[in-house]
């Protein structure tokens, strides 16, 4: 039809797409390149704050280092970040490096629909009402869409402690695996904020990509406590070591004690051990990852399946 034809040139794609992954994603290789090393850093950066944008990991990869993603299949680079070492957190022996991301570009369309769909996103971010993610400028958001090349798998985050309750969505979120330690990414207004550095625990749900839809509603709880778990659309059950009340039917469920947070821009980072995990479950896990991704795929007649809504 035409009208296919003619979409991509009027419309620009989405800037995120929810897909079903199993997890630990494999299909999209992160590398940080600097003076002529490369090193896998695929689970072993994360987002620490979108203002400024931040990437975090436990390599220190020199002043002005790249990370670049790649298609595992095909080798291909889908895109690249170029980083400015902005700081350094210490925490129980290891040390991580915050990195500001200076600039970057993809190449998951052609020349000119690439050009012209950034144009075309950025002037419908300045046109419509705040997104989650509307604390960023347009550049700075095309940018985060570019970490978005590796799935970020989204999670639920438990919170219990004597008069507070919480279960929010969450995807800034992942191991930082040569330190050994597992980052949370929280917009410093959350209002378990400071019932989690507090009580420095939490119980963290790898949620089935079935339940986008229940994942969704539970996005108010960044505003609001939980009153009730009771009140929960579906059943918890406790985490072996906290008694955190966690999903049942999650994929799995980790339980982590908090070491370390501070605040790094718009966020709060909170660094953990995982001091429990249970499998529980084999089914693909929700993840977005980027709009312009999940275009690429399908170009080349591999895209992500997208997990409906009811
Ligand atoms: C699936 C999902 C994942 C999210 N992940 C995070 C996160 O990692 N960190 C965070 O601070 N907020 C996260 N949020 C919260 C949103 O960015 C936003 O603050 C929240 O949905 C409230 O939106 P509003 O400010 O537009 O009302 C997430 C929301 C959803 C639905």
């Amino acid at each position: 039809m035409w009208k296919d034809w003619i979409r991509p040139f009027v419309r620009p794609l989405p800037q995120w797409s929810v897909v079903a992954v199993a997890s630990p994603q494999q299909a999209v290789a992160a590398n940080l390149c600097w003076n002529g090393a490369t090193a896998d850093v695929t689970s072993d950066h994360t987002v620490a704050s979108l203002r400024p944008l931040t990437i975090a990991t436990s390599l220190d990869a020199g002043p002005h280092p790249t990370l670049e993603y790649r298609d595992r299949a095909s080798g291909r680079r889908l895109g690249v970040l170029q980083l400015a070492r902005a700081a350094a957190v210490s925490s129980e022996g290891s040390t991580l490096t915050l990195y500001h991301v200076a600039a970057g570009g993809h190449r998951c369309l052609a020349w000119p629909l690439r050009p012209w769909n950034t144009w075309l996103q950025n002037r419908l971010m300045q046109r419509t009402a705040p997104s989650p993610h509307s604390l960023m400028a347009p550049a700075a958001t095309q940018q985060l869409m570019i970490a978005y090349l590796s799935p970020r798998p989204v999670i639920l985050v438990s919170v219990d402690a004597p008069g507070h309750h919480n279960i929010f969505p969450m995807d800034l979120i992942g191991p930082l695996g040569r330190s050994g330690l597992f980052a949370l990414a929280l917009r410093s207004t959350n209002v378990s904020v400071p019932t989690m550095r507090e009580s420095r625990r939490v119980a963290l749900s790898c949620m089935p990509a079935a339940m986008k839809d229940a994942v969704y509603a539970l996005s108010v709880h960044h505003k609001q406590p939980l009153t009730d778990w009771e009140a929960l659309p579906f059943p918890v059950r406790r985490s072996r070591t906290f008694g955190i009340p966690a999903v049942a039917a999650a994929l799995r469920i980790r339980e982590l004690e908090i070491v370390h947070s501070e605040e790094v821009g718009s966020h709060t980072l909170f660094l953990g051990r995982v001091v429990s995990e249970e499998a529980l479950a084999q089914a693909t896990q929700l993840h977005h990852t980027a709009g312009f991704h999940q275009a690429w795929r399908r170009r080349h007649g591999q895209p992500f399946t997208e997990p409906r809504t009811a």
